[in-house]
């Protein structure tokens, strides 16, 4: 069985991706600080140690004792706003300890890497949908500090033969189809978690960010992808990496966008609940749309969404949501 070191595991996409990891018959082994992630996400029988990704004696010690082939690395800190507050913090825990991680792993003697990137490393992008070739001109630190691992990577692989493929996330959603594990962020700033946490009458009213974009509806588009599909993603990355493709950063996302005012509509038809709405100014770095071009992934990687319909996205978080009102350990 062949052991994947996956960082952040206890995280949103982490524990799904373990999940996926373990029923497609590799051996996941977890890393997590828990800062962010929760334990509760992780099953008991799946190895799991507390830590930092910059231990390097940690690092070296699980990769030997698990017999680490590959990694996937998700941990990190992922608040846009946030990192605009506190530039520091997202390059130091992002940058500088990812670094730190990578240059553990390599002396290790692994060099399989799947990285959890961003759309957001794109920034304002000049075309939509946007391919992988698009420029690159993070507007926030958290972007500029995921596309400088990405470019850390490139270098590393030219120097040492690190072998690495990023995937760069659109707008994460959804949950388990059983409703067993879903996103629990202690501060919840995503669109879809804060609708529903509406509808279960934990807030008054969803405030819709700008009506005045340059769009059908004059709300922001986004492509959301759904958390299952983004766990395939990784383990057809990982494969991919041990076929030898090339190295690189591949968008994951549908090429289908929805609008704020539609997603509101559907978690309103899938709930049955009239949840109310505020209309309210812009949010500050908000781009009018973001709609991934998806021909590589599909190409390269022969994956394909199965699971992201924005019925099938918000039927399985309203799932969660009604699970687990207050997250997970209640
Ligand atoms: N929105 C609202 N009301 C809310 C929350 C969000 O109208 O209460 C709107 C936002 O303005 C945006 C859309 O819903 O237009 C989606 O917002 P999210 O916060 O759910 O997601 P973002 O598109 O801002 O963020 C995503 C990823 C980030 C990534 C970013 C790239 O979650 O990790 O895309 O721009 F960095």
């Amino acid at each position: 069985m062949k052991k994947i070191l996956v960082s952040g595991g206890a995280g949103y996409i982490g524990s799904h991706t373990v999940r996926a990891l373990s029923e497609v018959g590799y051996g996941p082994v977890v890393l997590d600080s828990l800062i962010t992630g929760h334990r509760e996400a992780v099953p008991g029988n799946i190895p799991f140690y507390l830590g930092n990704i910059a231990d390097e004696d940690l690092v070296s010690d699980i990769i030997m004792k698990e017999k680490v082939s590959a990694v996937i690395h998700f941990a990190a800190r992922s608040l846009v706003g946030e990192s605009v507050q506190k530039p520091d913090l997202y390059f130091e825990e992002n940058t500088a300890k990812t670094h730190r991680f990578v240059s553990t792993v390599l002396q290790c003697g692994v060099n399989n890497i799947v990285f959890s990137s961003t759309a957001a490393t794109y920034g304002n992008p000049e075309k939509v949908p946007i391919p992988e070739e698009s420029k690159t001109e993070p507007i926030n630190p958290y972007g500029a500090s995921k596309l400088m691992i990405e470019q850390s990577f490139y270098w590393l692989e030219q120097a040492y033969g690190l072998k690495w493929i990023a995937l760069r996330y659109f707008n994460a959603a959804g949950a388990a189809l059983d409703g067993s594990l879903g996103e629990d962020h202690a501060t919840e700033t995503h669109l879809i978690p804060l609708v529903l946490k509406t509808a279960l009458g934990q807030r008054e009213a969803i405030s819709i960010f700008g009506t005045d974009y340059d769009t059908l509806d004059g709300t922001c588009i986004r492509d959301y992808i759904h958390v299952l599909d983004l766990a395939e993603a990784h383990i057809r990355a990982l494969e991919a990496l041990e076929q030898g493709v090339p190295c690189g950063a591949y968008n994951v996302g549908t090429g289908t966008g929805y609008s704020v005012r539609e997603v509101i509509a559907m978690a309103r038809r899938v709930t049955g609940i009239d949840i109310p709405v505020l209309e309210a100014p812009r949010r500050e770095g908000d781009p009018d749309s973001l709609v991934a071009k998806v021909g590589k992934i599909q190409k390269i990687l022969g994956w394909q969404a199965r699971y992201s319909d924005l019925e099938t996205i918000i039927k399985s978080a309203w799932q969660w949501h009604q699970k687990h009102p207050h997250g997970y350990g209640i």
